[in-house]
Parts: structure tokens; sequence; C-alpha cells
């Protein structure tokens, strides 16, 4: 069988390096892919010079080509209806339809369907009218809060505020000068959660549900988690923060209730369902949901996947789930490092050539997945703000951790640096 990878990301080069290694497999495309699907000597990879939203091109390429399954990475063709296309033309696509793509597409949405299957959250007030956000903030007491813009901003879209004064800035950037655009024509403005976070993401055609290992993102910059929010500057798996006792209340708390509101709401969720967590005193509450495969904790989450992926994504859109095996992992712990370009998360200069990547590749239990990397002359260069993922097993999570950045030394490029925590909050 064929199959094609929608976008360009470290999510994608995962998932393409993964999908190369299934024996249902001869050939993987992605579309656009980077240096490092270009690369991949894993299975049979290659890259198509197709957008990842451009869905009428996506289309015609995977009918042209006889693509058995199409796997969407990002949001945002998920969003603007790519696996109902697909679907209309009577080819398979892996991924939620554009209407159960609406838990992550819409905050508003999502926080009220959480309310409906009454699964534990942040308090919430949602103002389409900037005014009556302004009122609201002034009359109540002056407690931190977060302010998010409805739709999907890049992870930008979401600002936490320590008293009235930041969250009245916060509600001017959203639905005043609209730095997130038609993004932000409603806003929320939520209760500030204090705790610990951890993505729990699940494989579900709907009915049956494989909860995949605990990860845990880096969102901020800085060592430290100082600094402006990012797409993401590491993760690792699994964490102990999250308990066999925590996963199960997962399960049956919030993914399980999720799954059946939607259903309920005639929207049946069919993909990756990625709860973004806060462990808080009072108890577990989720953040927001996500409709893939996170980025970077995919990366982590491949390296330890041992069954067959392309078996499970497939059961996933046949809606037969509940016939396979369950999922196997590697016991073993991964972290995967992100190397991110000079400027990054503000502006960044790009073409800088990567050395060094053969080296870090011959080192036992490593995988370097590129991400904002491209092709000049047969070589690659930076091309994007998170450029690598570094990703390593270890026996341990400080030696998976120690693995990682042993590769990380070996690769340089003008302006390159990354973070030097990543995967220490599961040591403390
Ligand atoms: P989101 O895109 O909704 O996951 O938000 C991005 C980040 O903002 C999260 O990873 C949290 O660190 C933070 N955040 C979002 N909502 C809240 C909340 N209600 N309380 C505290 N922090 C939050
Ligand atoms: N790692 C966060 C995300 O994929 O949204």
């Amino acid at each position: 069988m064929k199959v094609l990878v929608v976008g360009g990301g470290g999510r994608e080069h995962a998932l393409a390096w993964k999908i190369g290694q299934s024996s249902r497999v001869d050939r993987v495309f992605v579309a656009p892919g980077n240096a490092g699907t270009a690369l991949e000597e894993e299975g049979s990879v290659e890259n198509v010079d197709l957008a990842d939203s451009d869905i009428p091109a996506l289309l015609e390429f995977a009918k042209q080509n006889e693509i058995g399954l199409t796997v969407i990475g990002p949001e945002v063709p998920l969003a603007a209806g790519a696996v109902d296309a697909f679907s209309a033309a009577g080819l398979r696509a892996f991924g939620p339809s554009q209407q159960a793509a609406e838990l992550e597409a819409s905050k508003v949405f999502c926080k009220n369907l959480l309310r409906h299957a009454d699964v534990a959250q942040a308090e919430f007030h949602t103002f389409s009218d900037p005014a009556k956000a302004r009122l609201f903030l002034h009359d109540r007491e002056d407690v931190p809060v977060v302010v998010k813009a409805d739709g999907l901003a890049a992870g930008k879209g979401v600002i936490v505020c320590d008293n009235r004064e930041e969250a009245l800035t916060a509600v001017e950037r959203i639905a005043g000068s609209k730095e997130f655009g038609e993004a932000g024509c409603q806003l929320l403005i939520e209760e500030r959660l204090v705790g610990q976070e951890a993505s729990i993401l699940a494989i579900t055609d709907g009915r049956t549900i494989f909860t995949m290992p605990a990860a845990q993102d880096h969102k901020p910059a800085y060592d430290g988690d100082q600094g402006p929010n990012t797409g993401g500057m590491g993760a690792y798996s699994p964490t102990p923060l999250v308990t066999d006792d925590i996963m199960r209340t997962v399960e049956e708390r919030i993914l399980v209730p999720t799954i059946h509101q939607m259903k309920r709401s005639r929207r049946p969720f069919r993909g990756v369902l990625y709860a973004g967590l806060m462990i808080t005193k009072q108890g577990i509450k989720v953040l927001e949901y996500n409709v893939r495969f996170g980025d970077p904790e995919c990366q982590p989450l491949m390296m330890r996947l041992q069954s067959d992926l392309v078996e499970v994504l497939e059961a996933t859109v046949d809606g037969r789930l509940d016939e396979i095996e369950p999922m196997r992992w590697d016991p073993r712990p991964a972290v995967c490092v992100v190397m991110a370009s000079e400027g990054y998360p503000g502006s960044y200069t790009k073409g800088h050539p990567i050395r060094g990547l053969d080296a870090a590749a011959k080192l036992p239990d490593v995988k370097v997945f590129h991400a904002g990397t491209s092709l000049w002359d047969g070589l690659p260069v930076s091309h994007g703000g998170r450029v690598l993922g570094v990703t390593a097993l270890g026996d341990t999570i400080s030696q998976a951790k120690l693995q990682a950045y042993t590769a990380v030394k070996c690769i340089r490029w003008e302006g390159a640096w990354c973070r030097k925590d990543i995967s220490d909050k599961a040591l403390q």
C-alpha cells in the first residue's frame, strides 16, 4: 500500500518514519515534508511538493497515485475539512471530520462540550463583545486569569495573566487589535489553574479507545519554563507524574465522556484525541483538546511504539479498533530535545547549513527528526523556528536525556540553541 502523510514538521517526519517500517507499506509520500523526510532511509519515503493546506491538490495526488491511506498531521487541514473531502471521494484518511475537529478549532465549542459531558475544566466566560469582557474584568476581583482567542492561532492565542491590567491588555490584543485575526472574534476568560501539565493522547474510532503513554511538553522557550511560549521545545514519555491511577481517571472521567458527548452531538470522533491536562490539587482538569498528534510529543511516542502504526491507523479509519491488539510500547523512556533557530519564537533567519547529522545518527538509540529544514544543493539547511527534534531512548529518563544531549552536541549550525533541561521535571 502507498501512504500519504500531510504536513512538514517534526511530527510528520516521525509519522513517516514509523509508517515506513510497516510491512503493509511499499511507499510513503510526505506533502510537503522536509529535508529529514527527503533523506529518510527507513522504508521508501519521498516528498511531494504540495502545501498541507491545498486540499484539492492533495486529493488529486492521492487519486492519481492510488494512495491507500492518507494521514493528516496538522490541525489546519483537519479544521478545513480534509478528511471529509477524502471520504467523499471514497479515499481513506486518518483524522477527525471537520465537525469533530471543532474540538480544537473552537475553544468555545470545546468548553461547552466539556460542560455538557461533565468533564472537569477551568471555569470560563465567553465574549463576542470586547466591551463586555472589559466590564466583566472590572466588575470582579483582581485575580489571575487566562484570556484565550476562540479559534486556531498556532498555539499563540492563549495569554496567561497575573492581574486585571494584563487581562485587559490581552483582551485588547485578541479582540481589539485582532493580533490573531479571525481567531479572536470570540474570546474566553478562564480561571487560571495551578499545577503540573501533562499530555495524554489517545487513538479512537469513536467506540474503542487506545490510550497512549503520557508525555510532557515544554512550551516556554527557556530553561526553568521561563520566556515566551513556543510550539514546544521538547517532550518526553512516559512521565512519572501520571501514575496508573491518574491514567485510569483520565480515561474514565475525561476521554470516554468526551468521546460519548461527541457522538451525542452527532460529531463522532475518529483520530487522535489529545488532552492537554493540568493536574491540580482539586483534581485533573482539561486545559484544551487537540485533534491530532502533538508536536513534539509525537516524536518520543513514535520512538517507543513497537506495534505496526499502520495497522492501528487503518483500524481507526475503518471503525474496527476493537478487532486489533492493543498498542505495544517499549518500556524504555524517550526524550526529544528541540533544536531551534536563533531568535525563535520571534523572527529568525533561514538557510544555515546543518552539520554533524551523520555523527548524531551513528549514536545508538538516537533518531534525529527534522522539523523546519529543507535541502539546498542536496544538503540540509535550517528553514524554520523549530529545526530538529533530537530524540533518544534510554533505560531511565536520565539516560535517555543524556543520550539525546550527546547527539545534540554533535549537531551545529549558525545560531542553533536548545533548552538544556528537557525532562528534568520528571526528576523533581
Ligand atoms: P493551550 O493552548 O490551551 O494548551 O494553552 C497553552 C498553555 O497555556 C498551556 O499549556 C498552559 O500552560 C497555559 N494555560 C492554558 N489554560 C490555562 C488555565 N486555565 N490555567 C493556567 N494555565 C493555562
Ligand atoms: N505540543 C503541543 C501541540 O502540539 O499543540
